[in-house]
């Protein structure tokens, strides 16, 4: 078979199917091509991407500028290990440092990688820095989470799918409630064993929940006074997703480690990081941390581009205004409608609940029909569905899309 045959859908889901290992559930629909807010299946039906590959794809799909850095650096040096030096790192690590406020890029893949090595650092700042004695060192993490899917990642998630039969976990992590600052300070002034508080400034996988205003800004005072590392996941939320640069924005949070992926990239390349000021970053030293493909001459190339687009289209301003319209006219459908409780979300990360329970179909059912309707979107935790365009959408195809998420929840309305 050559990998320029075309498949029909059902010979492509049959592929996968057979060949491939079954850790994804997707929803019935092969993808072949993508532009902007748009992706066509195999036989050519267009549909609004509503999931943005799970805010990756923020700036679009295949835009033109992130492909041709992409493009003219993979014809050129395409990768050299951190052996040697190459000519696009450094520039990319001085655009994302300038971009976000920090001294230090260290620069991985994916975005599990990238907390796996804030992780790290967190730990090796805690025992060089902070004076915690050898091995003891514990991170507060918050229940509900999803920061990726690595083993020790797992090991402090309380989803029962995600960990069973993947023990023994990783020890030193501490789980408090979610957008609770007492349970927060309850731990911090009860153990001088912790080096950080991981969290996720709206919890995206959990199903786009967002805590109480000033949540952020309370626990990041409470981290400094205790000496403890604010770490920001903002793989799903940062790059302009809910609104600004970065979730913690809303708030005036400056984390002490952030976390970024998917959307560096514009969702072209895998390219994640982690972004500290020296005093943090200093900690590591060659030997201590790396990646065969971390700062590859394609990913740095392809990192300035995605960040460029953000800021020269004005895609923070774009999704705040864009979020707010989406929600205030999914509201007029819902104060008349049993079938969802409530939509929720900031900029463009939203979600809407849908009235039944986590265990019947009716969000996928809700999907499939979306689909059949022209828009993507996949449910999170049974009944929660998850909406999230591109940041390039215009304000008429989102109203568009609007029209047809109310068509088609109308056809589910008892
Ligand atoms: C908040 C958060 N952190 C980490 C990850 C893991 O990223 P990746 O799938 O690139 O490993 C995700 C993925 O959805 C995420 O939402």
């Amino acid at each position: 078979m050559l990998q320029s045959e075309k498949l029909t859908s059902k010979n492509a889901i049959a592929l996968e199917d057979k060949y491939g290992a079954h850790n994804y559930h997707p929803l019935p629909v092969v993808l072949s091509r993508g532009e902007g807010v748009y992706v066509w299946d195999a036989e050519g039906k267009k549909y609004y991407d509503f999931l943005s590959a799970y805010s990756a794809v923020n700036q679009g799909h295949c835009h033109p500028k992130i492909v041709d850095a992409m493009t003219r650096q993979a014809q050129t040096l395409t990768l050299t290990s951190r052996a040697f030096y190459n000519d696009q790192l450094g520039k990319f690590e001085k655009y994302a440092c300038d971009t976000f406020g920090y001294d230090k890029m260290l620069p991985m893949n994916t975005g599990a990688e990238a907390v796996e090595t804030a992780l790290k650092i967190c730990r090796k700042w805690a025992y060089e820095k902070k004076g915690i004695a050898a091995n003891e060192a514990h991170i507060i993490v918050c229940e509900n989470n999803f920061h990726g899917r690595t083993t020790t990642i797992i090991s402090f998630s309380n989803d029962p799918v995600a960990r069973k039969n993947f023990g023994p976990y990783t020890k030193g992590f501490i789980k408090i409630e979610y957008d609770n600052i007492t349970a927060l300070e309850e731990v911090l002034k009860s153990n001088d064993t912790i080096a950080g508080f991981l969290v996720e400034p709206i919890q995206g996988e959990a199903g786009v929940f967002v805590p109480s205003d000033g949540y952020l800004a309370k626990a990041k005072e409470l981290c400094e006074k205790y000496n403890v590392l604010f770490i920001a996941d903002e793989v799903q939320t940062g790059i302009a997703r809910t609104g600004k640069m970065l979730a913690v924005d809303h708030e005036g949070v400056k984390p002490d480690m952030l976390i970024l992926g998917k959307a560096l990239s514009g969702g072209a390349y895998p390219v994640s990081c982690v972004l500290a000021d020296d005093k943090i970053m200093e900690v590591i030293g060659p030997g201590n941390h790396g990646s065969t493909f971390g700062g590859n001459p394609v990913a740095a190339a392809v990192g300035i581009a995605a960040l460029e687009v953000v800021k020269e289209e004005g895609l923070a301003e774009n999704a705040q205004i864009l979020g707010e319209l989406f929600r205030a006219e999914l509201n007029k459908y819902i104060s008349g409608s049993s079938l969802v409780k409530a939509v929720r979300g900031k900029g463009l990360l939203n979600a809407i609940l849908v009235n039944d329970s986590p265990d019947s179909s009716t969000a996928w059912d809700i999907c499939l029909a979306l689909r059949d309707n022209g828009l993507l979107a996949k449910p999170t935790h049974g009944n929660i569905i998850r909406f999230a365009p591109p940041l390039v959408m215009t304000r008429e195809q989102l109203l568009d899309c609007v029209v047809i998420i109310i068509k088609t929840l109308q056809q589910f309305q008892k």
